[in-house]
């Protein structure tokens, strides 16, 4: 959570600054600052509560000058949001400006240990703690601000992706990172930091990935130098990053989130592209083909993944135990890891991310491997730390997500996951042929078929009116479509702040049928061949105790248009890949119920894109 940038260059970095937190927005957004050190060596440091828009506001009539600066947008984890919690923090003297992306864990211990010295706080920040344990160390130790940062990072324990500025000194940024993402961006004598390379390409598409446990120096006109905790230099590589600026606007959409619902037939298309060839509907994934032996002898699989990834993940172990004949478990990876989970080496770890950056899932990660499992990522960020930390994986290529609702991901990564089904089962001879073509060459129409269903948005957005002012929803699906339950669900709490529950249709009379009346919309995910009847009892014991059922059903499925009170057609394609076209009109839905609430779609309250924290 919390996006962090930097700047250092020829050019004014305030601009800049401000650019790229609007970019990096999506990670958190209740407060911002800048600090910047102009030519007379000043240090200054402004900051507000609210967002980067605030913050251009506030800083009208300021001295914004100066072509070095760190920025810093805050998705609060200590203290409240206010212009005090806010980022940069001073040191106390304010010689020093820090900010900060993760959490100090013992930042109690040293808070006492600096009041104890004499140090005052204004903040209930642990990022202040750092940036006084930086100055004191600077004034004891009488070293340069690179030697203090690392002596600092020393004493910590917990995550951060840091930048350091100080007064006196607008040649050089310290930044530092453990378990949070940061990468350096290389301009013609000039740098960029931030915490996802997408911020930035206006700039430069040349990055260096920091690594868990390294400090970058950035000294103007000299090589970038990268050292380790013990003071060794560190190599690093240069990646090239190959993204549009057009994927980071809203591209007359009114929203990102549904700009990125409406790109979905075109993700798609890239996601399958160079993985299904259209002429012999063969599955070509590489990271299968080069961990052939792996697949092949896995004994279980396990995914591990947080919210929209996990509903994915359980539409993966459909998938795989249908085709692979594997056993899966799926884990929330926030249990997994404090679970003492039994790991063997013959097990495979899936890890699904959307931003390559979520804490727990990386955590399980690690965890995995320590357990000498194969860990293979689903990502959709190139170049996040999941991506980098797993043994190997595949990418959905679907571009950056910035609506903080996830759309566009959750299809990329089913569709990764039925391609991947579709390989490890050919690779184990447990798939049959004609099951094998008739998934492969519906993957292939699987943009198309979108295309249809986003036809029909107008009729969605009437429907989404008529639901407005509900309080509850419920929504409910079987196998495949259980999932789709879950995240038609949690869209819909997450924009428009509705509580909705998704369950599994028949789990419904077990007891959650006691909240069946006609003020509770019930969403029926009704697109399943193998289980039509029995969705059909479960929207009969519905419809017979006055509950009002809005129904996703296959086109031309008259039977349960004839009971359900509203019904939304999608063209048919075999059930395992139902859910990718099933789940737009819930996305949809929930878009439109929020826009009619008057709901912020795309920084919805309290949320953030990239949680790396705990
Ligand atoms: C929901 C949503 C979150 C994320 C979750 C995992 O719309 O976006 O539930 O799915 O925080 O994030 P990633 O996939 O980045 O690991």
């Amino acid at each position: 959570m919390c996006g962090i940038v930097g700047y250092m260059g020829d050019r004014k970095a305030c601009p800049i600054l401000i650019k790229g937190l609007h970019r990096l927005e999506y990670r958190g957004y209740d407060s911002a600052g800048v600090a910047m050190v102009n030519a007379d060596g000043n240090l200054n440091v402004f900051k507000c509560r609210g967002k980067v828009d605030d913050l251009e506001e506030y800083l009208k009539g300021k001295d914004d000058s100066g072509t070095i600066g760190i920025a810093h947008t805050r998705w609060a984890t200590h203290g409240v949001p206010d212009n005090v919690n806010a980022h940069p923090h001073y040191s106390e003297s304010e010689n020093i400006a820090l900010i900060h992306n993760g959490i100090i864990e013992n930042y109690r211990v040293l808070k006492d240990a600096l009041i104890q010295k004499g140090f005052n706080f204004k903040s209930e920040t642990d990022s202040e703690v750092l940036c006084n344990l930086i100055e004191y160390i600077r004034n004891e130790e009488k070293c340069e601000l690179a030697e203090a940062v690392r002596l600092a990072l020393n004493k910590v324990v917990g995550a951060y992706a840091i930048a350091v500025l100080e007064k006196g000194n607008n040649d050089q940024i310290v930044a530092a990172r453990q378990s949070s993402p940061m990468c350096i961006g290389l301009g013609e004598d000039e740098f960029f930091i931030s915490s996802d390379a997408a911020s930035i390409i206006d700039y430069t598409n040349e990055f260096v990935y920091v690594n868990d446990g390294e400090i970058a120096i950035l000294r103007r006109h000299e090589p970038l130098k990268i050292i380790n905790l013990e003071n060794k230099d560190a190599e690093f590589n240069i990646t090239n990053l190959d993204l549009s600026i057009s994927q980071l606007e809203k591209g007359g959409y009114p929203h990102f989130m549904l700009k990125e619902i409406f790109e979905q037939p075109d993700t798609l298309v890239d996601c399958i592209r160079g993985r299904v060839s259209p002429e012999t509907a063969q599955v070509i994934l590489s990271g299968v083909l080069d961990n052939r032996e792996k697949f092949i002898a896995a004994k279980r699989i396990i995914f591990v993944s947080c919210g929209t990834s996990w509903h994915a993940s359980l539409i993966g172990e459909h998938l795989i135990e249908d085709l692979c004949r594997i056993p899966v478990e799926v884990e929330y990876a926030s249990e997994f890891r404090y679970r003492n989970p039994i790991i063997h080496s013959d097990d495979v770890v899936i890890a699904v991310s959307q931003s390559g950056e979520t804490a727990d899932t990386l955590a399980a990660i690690r965890i995995a491997k320590e357990a000498g499992a194969f860990v293979y990522g689903i990502c959709n960020v190139v170049g996040s730390s999941i991506a980098r930390e797993t043994h190997s994986g595949s990418y959905i290529h679907v571009g950056p997500e910035i609506g903080v609702a996830s759309t566009k991901a959750f299809t990329g990564q089913v569709t990764v996951m039925a391609m991947l089904a579709l390989a490890i089962g050919k690779e184990r001879g447990t798939i049959d042929q004609d099951v094998y073509e008739k998934i492969a060459k519906d993957l292939l129409v699987l943009p198309e078929k979108m295309t249809e269903v986003l036809r029909q948005d107008s009729n969605i957005s009437d429907l989404a009116k008529t639901f407005t002012y509900a309080h509850n929803f419920m929504y409910l699906g079987r196998g495949y479509n259980y999932a789709v339950a879950l995240e038609g669900a949690l869209k819909l709490k997450e924009i428009s702040y509705i509580h909705a529950e998704g369950l599994p249709a028949a789990e419904m009379k077990h007891g959650p049928i006691a909240l069946i009346d006609i003020e509770l919309p019930v969403v029926v995910i009704a697109t399943s061949e193998k289980t039509h009847e029995k969705t059909i009892s479960n929207i009969q014991e519905i419809k017979a105790r006055g509950g009002r059922i809005i129904a996703i059903i296959r086109e031309g499925d008259t039977q349960i248009k004839k009971l359900a009170d509203w019904v939304i057609e999608i063209p048919a394609l075999c059930d395992y890949l139902m859910p990718v076209i099933a789940v737009i009109p819930l996305q949809l839905l929930a878009y439109y119920v929020a826009v009619y609430k008057g709901r912020n779609v795309d920084q919805p309250r309290n949320l953030a894109k990239s949680v790396t924290v705990e």
